[in-house]
């Protein structure tokens, strides 16, 4: 039987930590659909045309190597603003979604546009700054050598692209329920997640 939580927000909200701590707590799949923009972008950045690299998207690219970097974050935010690469993806998400045993997906349009129907629903959302400073922290220690400075000014760019993009923009779904993680510990933000999936269930 399928069962889909669908967990949408911005760039370094905590989202990414949730789905997987809800896929290893319920057993279900776990998709990181940000990953697939990222195999995009990362391939637009070495000079191939992205519409291509959508169509031709292999579980290899999806795996590869750098592409959490914020050269990528960002390329991925451009080829993610175009319908046809949108649409490339689409029915690979929605049959993962739809899935037998259950499925957690965190993206930006998973509950609005890849999922409506998911049972269950979040939205995770922090301010700019608590999020700079997390992605600026992971970033370091990963040996990556940028400023907070610099990391604020890139989530706030991908924020604007990715809410104010034409085509399944950042917002919530009108069902969803928003958990705020700004001044929760990791512990608590995913108490709450597991919370509106069992009031679901
Ligand atoms: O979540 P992550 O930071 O890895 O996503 C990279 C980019 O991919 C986002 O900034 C966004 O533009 C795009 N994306 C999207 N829809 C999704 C997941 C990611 O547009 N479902």
């Amino acid at each position: 039987m399928a069962f889909t939580i669908a967990i949408d927000g911005p760039a370094a909200s905590g989202k990414g930590t949730i789905a997987r701590q809800l896929a290893a707590r319920f057993g279900y799949a776990h998709l990181d659909t940000g990953l697939l923009y990222r195999a995009v972008g990362k391939q637009m950045l070495d000079g191939r045309d992205p519409l291509d690299a959508a169509q031709a998207l292999t579980p290899e690219d999806v795996a590869g190597e750098g592409l959490r970097t914020n050269a990528v974050g960002q390329a991925a935010s451009r080829v993610a603003a175009l319908p046809e690469v949108r649409k490339a993806l689409l029915d690979f998400q929605r049959a993962f979604a739809r899935r037998d045993g259950g499925a957690v997906l965190d993206g930006r349009d998973i509950g609005t546009v890849i999922c409506p129907e998911a049972e269950a629903k979040i939205f995770v959302i922090a301010s700019p700054e608590t999020r700079a400073e997390r992605r600026h922290k992971e970033l370091v220690e990963a040996g990556h050598d940028l400023s907070y400075d610099e990391v604020l000014a890139d989530v706030h760019e991908r924020d604007e692209r990715d809410m104010g993009r034409a085509d399944a923009p950042l917002k919530p779904a009108a069902d969803a329920v928003t958990i705020d993680t700004t001044a929760l510990g990791i512990d608590e933000a995913v108490a709450r997640a597991i919370a509106v999936v069992e009031a679901a269930r």
